[in-house]
């Protein structure tokens, strides 16, 4: 390369000849040579990115405007447009480079992945009409934008600006036809912005869900070309004004979540033009008589406000309608019996009103209809027999109204019907054959009827079922033995109904089972050990029936939150690990049944108490000569350097220690007092003992279930955890030793495993006052003033926020509730059983290394991502902790039969939300006094967002302990400071 022409000196004719080619080449090219390098730099700042495909045409030597992909130039060839949008760019844009583009009018950078500030380069693009920035990842503040003066068409929606956004720059843009700005976090305005009401050539108006406070202006009414009006998602106050009326162009109106007052203007019914009209959740109140004109709606949503009078009747003559929601408002009266005959009506929620009248006949007229929601009505009459052809419909929920009849047969074998709800109602008849043909169908709540018959073999078919509800109707005969095939089934309620016959063993193999309550038939026989195989059941109610028999031992494994065998002809012993304190009264009204340790029914062996005394008396010495005698060959074999060979001799007799603190007892100290004495607690994943030892210390101790069942429990169902292992595995003891080595004031301390080859105990530092759960819901509990809670939730923050982002690694709980937050003698609190579900459900193989696919979490914290993901992180705890929270501010447990069917805490705390409009006071415990209930509020905000349902929504637990801190009590904090400085 040492005659490289540029390099030498001594070839000037050469350079000269280039130089006039590449003039030549530049000249006889449309484009300008100078507009070139923007172009290159823009390339190069996406070439790491992953999808730079975009760009493949944009080579140098080649025509920038006849083939660079995107580019447009005018006639003098320059370059008037860039058109990139949804290229999966992801880099940051250099707009200093681009805006020196002199002739630059369109930049279409839309639906990609572009982050970094905007520079203040932009205002340099001042020939500008079209500026694409939205649907993309920037950060910071939108830069002034007043010297795009020739701007028409400005999209910056969700694309993650934040801080102020320039107002005042939009006095300038009076050319603008098309403004989006919606979906970012600005700071809040103080007031409507003015400056939108100077640009009289708007089409197009998207600010919805970016932080503006204050009333709708009367002035919008100037701005008379607007067809779009997105309002949404805001802080508005005040009325709809009156003035909204001039805009004549209007198809699309949307206001809903706001706190908007008042009712709908009158002249409403002049804008003919409008198409969808969005204002729910808002606090409206007045008639629907102004939207009798408006026959073009396609879509009406007003639902959760308080809309009162009648529906208007004509809202059954719009040809366009397809979706009415009208949800939680106080109308009355009929509802028109054409209303979505015409077109291809979709949607009607017209529930929690005060309807009545027959359902319209005609809504699935065009075979389209999915949702026909009308619940909570008085409704009446019989569902009309159009339905039965309904293929599309998916849910159909008509619950708490008075209709009546038989069923159309159809309706139990729509396809795609994946609810049906008739409870609380007065219908009849049987429930069909031809259920068997609903193949989409996940839930049948029927409760509450005069249903009879015959529960049809058929039902077995539909394996989609997940919920079963036929609870309080007529029902007879035996239940189907097809049910056993139902492998996703979870709840099955058949009580008060007057059922007959064995329960089918085969129920055994519906093993997503968590509840069955059969109580109040007429079932007779033996109880089928099988029962007790199902690996996550959590609620058994047999009460009240004829069973006879003995229990089956098989229920001794079970891990049951609710247990009622009452009311029988049972015979036999009660098994030990179910005559516990808390199954108390499961065994009333069965003479036959006999126990040592339940004080109303009868000593299994009167005469022999004594002997049986001896006897564990023996065994206890027998086994505490096993056990020194074990401790001493581990000993030795430990000072053999653990003789593999030798270890394997002992099996499942030799005890593995492995402290992870400096600890003062051995294991046989541990081992001997793991007694049914010493029984303090029975939970999901194991026993848990209290062992006092010979210096006082008081320790508490796991032992691990070892289930012996195969277990496919499916991850749908919502309830408490349970794996099994078969062996220990090295996996075990790195989690373990993982989570030994958290240690924060706010967590449980976890002093060491020991384990042998089919047993596992991990010893947890005691502590005296229970559990969160114990003091708030149950017998134990005691007054706990605001203080008291707060700082118990302040500290529990603190504990889970340490174990998500105080490690090197995050430490996901998989189990946050307030029964694994327990308190120490100074009633701070700290986070117990941390990551044991994950150390459960490695040790089981499913997914070693990657295994954010676990069953965990307990009915009521259970994050909703779980039920249709089956993945967790750590948002699923921030949601779990979010209901504790709750717990803590309402004093109200996470199910409660007061929030309704199906409803838990947090449906319930979000629902009331809507309803009180934010002002939640209503909510909090009533036991808390006056002068905090304030500040109880607070948290229960924070709650609201911890329990939002998208997860990368809810804030991170570094957020929450920030949130929490700032919610401090006012009280509080003088107390505080009073001590403080008395020390
Ligand atoms: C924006 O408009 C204001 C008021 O009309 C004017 O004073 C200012 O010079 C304009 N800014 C630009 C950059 O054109
Ligand atoms: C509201 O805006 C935020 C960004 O500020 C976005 O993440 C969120 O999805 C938006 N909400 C809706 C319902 O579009």
């Amino acid at each position: 390369m040492t005659n490289s022409p540029f390099s030498s000196g001594r070839r000037p004719p050469l350079v000269a000849h280039l130089l006039l080619l590449f003039l030549l080449v530049c000249s006889f090219s449309l484009s300008h040579c100078d507009e070139l390098q923007p172009l290159l730099d823009l390339k190069s700042a996406f070439s790491s990115s992953s999808s730079p495909s975009a760009f493949s045409s944009w080579i140098k030597g080649k025509d920038v405007c006849s083939s660079f992909h995107g580019i447009v130039c005018n006639s003098n060839g320059f370059v008037v447009e860039i058109n990139l949008p949804a290229q999966n760019l992801s880099g940051i844009i250099p707009f200093d480079s681009i805006c020196s583009l002199q002739s630059l009018e369109k930049l279409s950078f839309g639906l990609n992945s572009l982050y970094g500030k905007v520079s203040d380069g932009l205002r340099n693009c001042s020939k500008l009409k079209y500026l694409d920035l939205g649907q993309n990842s920037f950060s910071g503040e939108v830069p002034d934008l007043s010297s795009l003066v020739g701007l028409r068409f400005l999209s910056l929606n969700n694309s993650g600006f934040s801080g102020d956004f320039p107002w005042k720059s939009l006095v300038n843009l009076t050319d603008l036809e098309f403004l989006s700005l919606g979906d970012n976090t600005f700071n809040p305005t103080t007031s409507f912005p003015l400056e939108i009401l100077e640009l009289k050539n708007l089409h197009w108006l998207y600010l919805s869900n970016c932080t503006i406070y204050g009333e709708i202006p009367s002035r919008i009414g100037n701005l008379s070309l607007l067809e779009n009006l997105e309002l949404s998602q805001n802080k508005l106050i005040g009325e709809i004004p009156y003035e909204i009326v001039n805009l004549k162009k209007l198809w699309q109106l949307e206001l809903h979540e706001n706190s908007l007052t008042g009712k709908l203007p009158v002249g409403l019914g002049n804008l003919t033009g409008l198409r969808n009209f969005d204002a729910s959740s808002n606090n409206l109140e007045g008639d629907l008589t102004e939207l009798r004109f408006l026959t073009n709606l396609k879509s009406l949503q007003l639902f959760e406000n308080r809309f009162s009078g009648t529906i208007p009747e004509e809202f059954g003559d719009f040809k366009d309608l397809v979706e009415l929601s009208l949800y939680q408002n106080n109308l009355t009266g009929n509802l028109p019996q054409r209303i979505g005959s015409w077109a291809a009506f979709v949607f009607i929620d017209v529930s929690e009103n005060f309807l009545s009248g027959p359902i319209p006949p005609d809504m699935c007229k065009q075979g389209r209809m999915t949702d026909l929601l009308m619940l909570q009505n008085n409704f009446i009459g019989g569902i009309p027999e159009s339905y039965m052809n309904c293929k599309s419909l998916n849910r159909f929920r008509v619950n708490n109204n008075s209709l009546s009849d038989v069923v159309p047969a159809g309706i139990w074998s729509l396809p795609n019907l994946s609810i049906i709800d008739l409870s609380t109602n007065q219908f009849e008849g049987p429930v069909t054959s031809d259920i068997g043909k609903a193949k989409a169908l996940a839930q049948l709540f029927l409760s509450n009827n005069r249903f009879s018959g015959n529960l049809p073999a058929e039902l077995g078919e539909v394996s989609s079922l997940v919920s079963i509800k036929l609870d309080s109707n007529h029902f007879v005969g035996p239940i189907p033995e097809s049910l056993g095939k139902l492998k996703n089934l979870s709840s099955l309620s058949l009580n008060d109904n007057k059922f007959s016959g064995n329960i089918p063993s085969s129920l055994g193999s519906c093993t997503s089972l968590s509840t069955i309550d059969l109580s109040m038939n007429s079932f007779s026989g033996h109880i089928s050990e099988n029962l007790g195989y199902l690996p996550i059941l959590n609620s058994l109610n047999l009460s009240n029936n004829e069973l006879s028999g003995e229990i089956p031992t098989t229920f001794s494994k079970l891990k049951l939150s609710s247990f009622d065998l009452s009311n029988n002809r049972l015979i036999g012993q009660v098994p030990d690990s179910l005559a516990i304190q808390a199954f108390d009264e499961s065994f009333m009204g069965n003479p036959g049944l006999c126990s040592e340790s339940i004080r109303y029914l009868s000593s299994c062996s009167p005469t022999s108490r004594s002997s049986s005394h001896l006897t564990s008396l023996l065994s206890c010495i027998i086994a505490g000569i096993l056990l020194l005698l074990v401790s001493f060959l581990c000993l030795l074999f430990v000072k053999l350097k653990r003789n593999k060979d030798a270890k394997h001799l002992l099996k499942s007799k030799s005890w593995d220690m492995k402290p992870y603190r400096i600890v003062c007892f051995t294991e046989k100290e541990i081992i001997d007092s793991i007694n049914s004495h010493n029984l303090i607690g029975k939970g999901g994943s194991g026993n848990v003992y209290k062992v006092v030892l010979s210096n006082g210390k008081e320790l508490a101790v796991k032992h691990i279930w070892q289930s012996s069942f195969s277990d496919q429990a499916n991850c749908r169902t919502s309830a408490t955890i349970l794996t099994k292992r078969k062996t220990r595995s090295s996996e075990y003891d790195a989690e373990v030793a993982t989570l030994s080595s958290v240690r924060h004031n706010n967590v449980v301390k976890l002093y060491c495993s020991i384990s042998s080859e089919d047993s596992n105990l991990l010893v947890y530092e005691y502590l005296p006052n229970g559990s969160l759960w114990d003091q708030l819901h149950t017998s134990r509990k005691i007054e706990m003033g605001w203080q008291i809670r707060y700082e118990i939730a302040v500290g529990a923050a603190r504990g889970l926020e340490y174990l998500h982002h105080g490690c090197d690694q995050p430490v996901i709980h998989r189990d946050v509730k307030s029964s694994n937050i327990l308190l120490d003698s100074d009633w701070k609190p700290r986070i117990a059983d941390f990551g044991l579900a994950k150390i459960l459900q490695d040790g089981h193989g499913h997914g070693v290394g990657d295994s954010s696919h676990v069953i965990a979490g307990t009915l009521g914290y259970i994050a909703p991502e779980y039920a249709y993901t089956c993945k967790i992180n750590e948002k699923s705890d921030v949601y779990s902790f979010g209901v504790v929270l709750m717990e803590l501010a309402t004093g109200k447990q996470p199910n409660e039969a007061e929030f309704g069917e199906n409803k838990d805490i947090v449906q319930w705390a979000h629902s009331r939300m809507r309803e009180l409009k934010g002002n939640l006071k209503d909510m909090v415990d009533p036991s808390i006094s006056e002068a905090q209930v304030e500040d109880a509020v607070k948290v229960l905000r924070i709650a609201l967002r911890c329990t939002a349902k998208i997860p990368s929504t809810r804030p991170s637990m570094r957020m929450v302990v920030h949130m929490l801190e700032e919610a401090e009590p006012y009280n509080f904090i003088d107390i505080v400071v009073k001590k403080e400085c008395e020390n």
